[in-house]
């Protein structure tokens, strides 16, 4: 009786299966409809129920006039949720608060908090905008750190502005409650930005955080938050590519000495005639740019993390076609779950300091062509547009966000 059970398969199982099948082939030949809206005449799309999703995938993906390059985790599944988002993804802005003071609008679209500016500029002119709480997937509670920052705030009553403004939207809205803020998010690039959200424990514990500063110290949670990159915007020079020729030095770094792991790089490091490893940042007497140009003329820039993990340096390696070595013990790199870092980075620990001079010359010049490459092709997800543009900073982060939505709501 049992025996006889067991061996017999669940009436519906097949149904459902071939049920899958076709509406996934269904999808995958409207997103391809929609793609190919002009080719799609002479274009191959009438296959037969043998033709497999991979095959249509993978023509789906050749066929693109981007390339997506090796620097993704899965392309195909980048592009095709990438697309779905653009579609689709709607965002609430809170209305609340007076814009004269910390809400709505951001400080500034420059140095080295540009990345929240921009944040806050960019999800207004963009389509992911909605004034329909209704249509939401995702509520944005709109007030910036940055700015308080700059109107001298402590920290202390940031942490109380930040705390009486998001009490205000739990009573006053019936959004919060429904998740108990889990479909709510926040961003910040100034460091004390991720603290000042601790007076509201459900903001850290069920929101989703988009900072800057990923230490896992202010409770940064992998899976739910979102790291920002930190871009110091407007670059002063414009981006490298095609010029390994002239990357003649083997790595550089020039900084201040503001953690352990700088001042162990700069004592092991800094009279090294292969390495350019000065502990004094450059400054403007120097000579104009100098520092920028550095990382024209460098194969490898050294990013240790400074007070917190995270640096502006890494964005501007990647801008100037650097290869950003980043030393540190923990840090979620920005778009850590959409690129693959080791493509176009060297990720090292910090005890790997001693030996950093071997470690990047063990690395076969065909390696190093390759990274490079590669590094030219992610550079426009580390870069700011007002407008927006497609796959730049700001897109990069609603894809993050994209993926963490919340589609059950009670
Ligand atoms: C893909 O591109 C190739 C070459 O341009 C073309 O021959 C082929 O028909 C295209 N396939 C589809 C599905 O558009
Ligand atoms: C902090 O808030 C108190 C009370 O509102 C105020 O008196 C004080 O000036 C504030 N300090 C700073 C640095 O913002
Ligand atoms: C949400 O829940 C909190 C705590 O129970 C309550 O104080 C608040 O009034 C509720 N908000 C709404 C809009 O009902
Ligand atoms: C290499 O450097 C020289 C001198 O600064 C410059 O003129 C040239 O354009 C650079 N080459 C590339 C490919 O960037
Ligand atoms: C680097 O050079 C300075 C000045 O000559 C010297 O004081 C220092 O000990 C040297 N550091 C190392 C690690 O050799």
């Amino acid at each position: 009786m049992t025996a006889a059970k067991l061996s017999h398969p669940p009436p519906s199982s097949s149904a459902f299966f071939l049920r899958g099948l076709l509406l996934a082939l269904a999808a995958i030949t409207l997103i391809t409809f929609t793609h190919f809206s002009l080719k799609s005449v002479q274009s191959p799309l009438l296959y037969d129920s043998s033709t497999p999703p991979p095959t249509l995938l993978k023509v789906l993906a050749e066929n693109d006039s981007e390339d997506l390059g090796d620097v993704y985790h899965f392309p195909e599944m980048f592009k095709l949720n990438y697309a779905e988002m653009d579609k689709k993804f709607k965002v609430y802005i809170y209305l609340d608060g007076d814009p004269n003071t910390f809400y709505q609008t951001p400080r500034k679209l420059t140095g080295k908090y540009a990345s929240e500016g921009y944040f806050f500029q960019n999800i207004r002119e963009s389509q992911f905008h909605t004034d329909d709480p209704d249509q939401a997937d995702l509520f944005f509670i709109p007030i910036s750190c940055h700015k308080m920052r700059g109107k001298g705030t402590s920290y202390e009553n940031m942490t109380v502005i930040v705390q009486n403004y998001v009490e205000n939207l739990i009573s006053k809205y019936p959004y919060w409650n429904r998740t108990l803020g889990s479909d709510h998010f926040f961003v910040t690039c100034h460091d004390v930005g991720v603290r000042a959200t601790e007076g509201v424990p459900l903001l850290v514990k069920n929101s989703i955080r988009v900072v800057c500063s990923p230490s896992y110290d202010v409770g940064f949670i992998p899976h739910k938050d979102v790291a920002l990159p930190q871009v110091l915007q407007p670059f002063a020079l414009p981006a490298g590519g095609n010029d390994i020729e002239n990357r003649t030095t083997l790595g550089f770094w020039a900084g201040h000495r503001n953690s352990k792991i700088r001042v162990i790089l700069a004592q092991v490091w800094q009279n090294d005639t292969e390495l350019d490893i000065s502990n004094n940042r450059i400054n403007r007497a120097t000579g104009h740019l100098v520092y920028q140009k550095r990382f024209y003329r460098t194969k490898f820039c050294i990013c240790p993390g400074g007070s917190q993990v995270n640096s502006a340096r890494i964005a501007d390696s990647i801008h100037y076609g650097c290869i950003p070595v980043i030393l540190s013990n923990y840090y979620d790199l920005p778009f850590n779950d959409i690129l693959d870092w080791r493509k176009f980075s060297v990720v090292l620990k910090e005890n790997d300091v001693y030996q950093l001079k071997q470690i990047l010359k063990d690395i076969s010049h065909a390696e190093f062509v390759d990274l490079h490459n590669n590094l030219v092709k992610v550079q426009k997800h580390f870069q700011w547009n007002s407008p927006p543009i497609k796959y730049d900073a700001f897109h990069m982060v609603m894809y993050d966000l994209w993926l963490r939505r919340h589609v059950i709501k009670y």
